[in-house]
């Protein structure tokens, strides 16, 4: 389809995009959700070869959406076709877990993905490109990522989070009787996994009119009882109760990291796993989930020099080591 608009196309590669994630999401990505609805994008849909025939059903369907910013779709699964020139990734293609297993049990089946895609990506996409891991063990598959490529700047390269600060978010704003958007600066720290901290101690709410600190009004046995497990395995309720993955919210929250990411979130914050650089004690180079500050155009700060509690300092050391023990499993990788 033709576009009206004078913004020059950008280009958005999605792998798995015949997965279940993938199908939640393309229609929104197709409608403008992810990068603003004044921005064409051309479409480049990666799947495994025997994915190839579902993806092209989903392409009809995509077409049948007739999506004005829609410049292109291009189904592959040639990785340098579907990586050319990409300013965006959404890494989604990966096993999923199945009831009774752990993110990390997915390692052997999924590590080795993401360093053809690294590599993929580090001479076809551009080197300004944005990444985002979903793919499960979504942390340490970007630190694969990051290693296989050099060009670009692992700032750029994330591991999704952000749909554990929703469900904290949705959580607590139940519990409180509040909207979500009453609630501020409510972050995740660590790995996508059950050992994240979901960190409420420089939390805010607005309550009749009032702003309040969370970790005033929220009984801290609810808080360590039924909250903090609530979110850490919700994931794995979502596959008890549906059996399958969460696929809906997981894509909405994507479309959430980097819509925020271009297009800004203002004084929000919102939790990326990223590079460390140090901060907070977390050994460097961890993908690690951490609050930052989006102010648009691709471009992110960390939250730095926040006072952090015992309590929290613990929880924040606890994920980082599971994470330096899941890099362990991938050096071969690396
Ligand atoms: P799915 O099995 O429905 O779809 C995965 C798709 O990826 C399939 O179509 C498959 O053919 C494709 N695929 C597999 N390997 C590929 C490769 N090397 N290149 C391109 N495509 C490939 O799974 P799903 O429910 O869409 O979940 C996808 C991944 O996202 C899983 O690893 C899941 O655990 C993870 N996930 C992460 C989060 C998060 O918050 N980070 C949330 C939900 C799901
Ligand atoms: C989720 O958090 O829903 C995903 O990571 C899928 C899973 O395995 O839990």
């Amino acid at each position: 389809a033709m576009s009206m608009s004078v913004k020059p196309a950008m280009n958005v590669a999605v792998t798995g995009a015949a997965g279940q994630i993938g199908y939640a999401a393309l229609m929104r990505i197709a409608n403008g959700e992810l990068l603003g609805k004044d921005q064409p994008i051309n479409l480049k849909l990666i799947e495994v070869p025997q994915g190839l025939k579902p993806l092209k059903g989903v392409m009809m369907e995509i077409q049948d959406g007739a999506f004005p910013l829609l410049n292109s779709v291009v189904g592959t699964a040639d990785l340098s076709e579907g990586f050319g020139d990409a300013d965006v990734c959404l890494l989604i293609g990966a096993r999923p877990r199945g009831p009774g297993m752990e993110r990390k049990d997915l390692m052997s089946a999924n590590a080795s993905i993401f360093k053809d895609q690294g590599k993929a990506i580090n001479k076809s996409a551009k080197k300004t490109a944005k990444v985002l891991v979903v793919g499960n063990p979504a942390n340490t598959n970007a630190l694969v990522l990051s290693a296989n490529a050099p060009n670009l700047d692992p700032k750029h390269i994330h591991a999704m989070t952000r749909l554990d600060q929703n469900r904290a978010l949705g959580q607590m704003a139940l519990k409180l009787g509040i909207g979500v958007s009453d609630i501020e600066k409510l972050c995740i720290w660590g790995n996508h996994s059950s050992t994240q901290y979901p960190d409420i101690t420089h939390a805010t709410a607005m309550i009749d009119g009032k702003k309040v600190r969370l970790s005033d009004v929220i009984d801290s046995k609810w808080y360590s009882e039924t909250f903090l497990p609530t979110v850490q395995k919700r994931g794995a309720a979502i596959i008890t109760a549906r059996g399958a993955s969460s696929a809906a919210s997981a894509g909405n929250s994507a479309i959430d990291h980097v819509r925020d990411l271009f297009l800004g979130s203002g004084s929000a914050w919102q939790s990326i796993a990223v590079a460390s650089d140090g901060s907070y004690g977390i050994p460097k180079g961890l993908v690690y989930s951490i609050p930052c500050l989006c102010p648009g155009d691709g471009k992110f700060t960390m939250v730095k020099d926040l006072k952090v509690d015992e309590y929290s300092k613990k929880m924040m050391s606890a994920t980082a080591k599971e994470l330096v023990e899941e890099r362990d499993m991938v050096r071969h990788l690396l």
